[in-house]
């Protein structure tokens, strides 16, 4: 090969992987870091997208240089020369993708089993998805159920995840992993949160009609907020009548206002009926305000209100009934305002 040639392909192939590395840097493709873990995962990526850029570099190099060193003259209608198998040629293209993806699976087996690795002192969240709903309940805390993950910061959170129905799939972008939930199985997911704030959790294995709205929010708190947080929840569980329980604390911890209209809780949700017309409706109903909003909660598709669809609002059977009776109070005083 002339020197030439060389220099042309070196050049090209530099200007390829400059432009292919700006696009990679420049754009900020990810979520931000919230995590231990996602860091490593990070790191797989990358990793990845440097031999990408490699590979690209070297196939944008000799295509272009082909292109232009060896079109044919306008005038050049003959056949090029029969060329047929070349086994060194085949040995290096099998053998070099065969050793980069090795790499990429070594590297990737070694971050999961880091990730995998729980901290000391572990605090345990059990997670529970369900068409099209996440609840979480801490066993720390009398079991005490939300809708909301709360964690504390720099600490190994193990998720015990099951699902009540179909397959569905945990995944906060800024913790990293992702996790599925199957019936009949507990899968976990160990995560060790870094940044105080608060991120959203998406389902992200299609699990039907209202898969797109099942979504909740994890809120990674400061040691101190958290332990105040989980005592008072130790304490709500405990509670044996609505009035130790607050029903507005039920609404805000449940998933309520992701699809729910309701004005005294700040809530705009539109894929349920507003529920500052929840006397309206039991009167549609012909039912008593009371029992229609109870079994509203605990069985929705038990009368479903006409224009929404049967199926979307997940049963909350599992509400323990202190924290049942004080939202069903609270929806009957705060429609009565609105
Ligand atoms: Cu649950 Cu998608």
């Amino acid at each position: 090969m002339r020197r030439g040639s060389l220099v042309s392909l070196l050049g090209i192939g530099l200007v390829a992987g400059g432009i292919a590395a700006a696009v990679a840097l420049l754009i900020p493709w990810l979520p931000p870091v919230a995590s231990k873990e996602r860091v490593r995962i990070d790191d797989v990526f990358w990793f990845t997208v440097v031999i990408c850029i490699v590979i690209f570099a070297i196939v944008a190099a000799v295509l272009i240089y082909s292109v232009f060193a060896f079109r044919a003259a306008p005038d050049d209608d003959s056949d090029g020369p029969p060329t047929h198998g070349n086994t060194t040629l085949e040995i290096v293209w099998t053998l070099i993708p065969t050793l980069l993806v090795t790499a990429i699976g070594i590297f990737s087996a070694v971050v999961l089993a880091k990730n995998d690795a729980l901290g000391k002192n572990v605090f345990k969240v059990n997670v529970t998805a369900q068409q099209f709903a996440w609840s979480f309940s801490y066993p720390e805390a009398g079991n005490v159920t939300t809708g909301v993950l709360r964690l504390p910061v720099n600490r190994s959170v193990l998720l015990d995840l099951k699902s009540l129905d179909v397959i569905h799939s945990f995944w906060v972008p800024e913790f990293g992993q992702k996790e599925d939930t199957v019936p009949g199985l507990h899968t976990s997911l160990h995560i060790t949160p870094t940044k105080i704030g608060s991120y959203d959790i998406i389902c992200t294995e299609l699990c039907g009609l209202g898969h797109a709205t099942m979504r909740s929010t994890a809120i990674v708190m400061s040691d101190a907020a958290f332990d105040k947080w989980l005592a008072s929840q130790k304490k709500a569980a405990g509670g044996t009548s609505a009035a130790s329980v607050s029903g507005a604390a039920v609404f805000k911890n449940n998933p309520c206002a992701g699809c729910h209209t309701l004005t005294a809780a700040g809530a705009t949700g539109k894929v349920g009926p507003d529920l500052d017309k929840l006397p309206q409706w039991a009167q549609q109903a012909h039912q008593p305000l009371e029992s229609f909003i109870r079994t509203s909660i605990v069985n929705p598709n038990a009368y479903v209100q006409p224009g929404f669809h049967p199926n979307i609002m997940p049963p909350f059977s599992s509400l323990p009934k202190p924290q049942l009776d004080a939202l069903v109070q609270y929806l009957i005083q705060s429609s009565k305002k609105g």
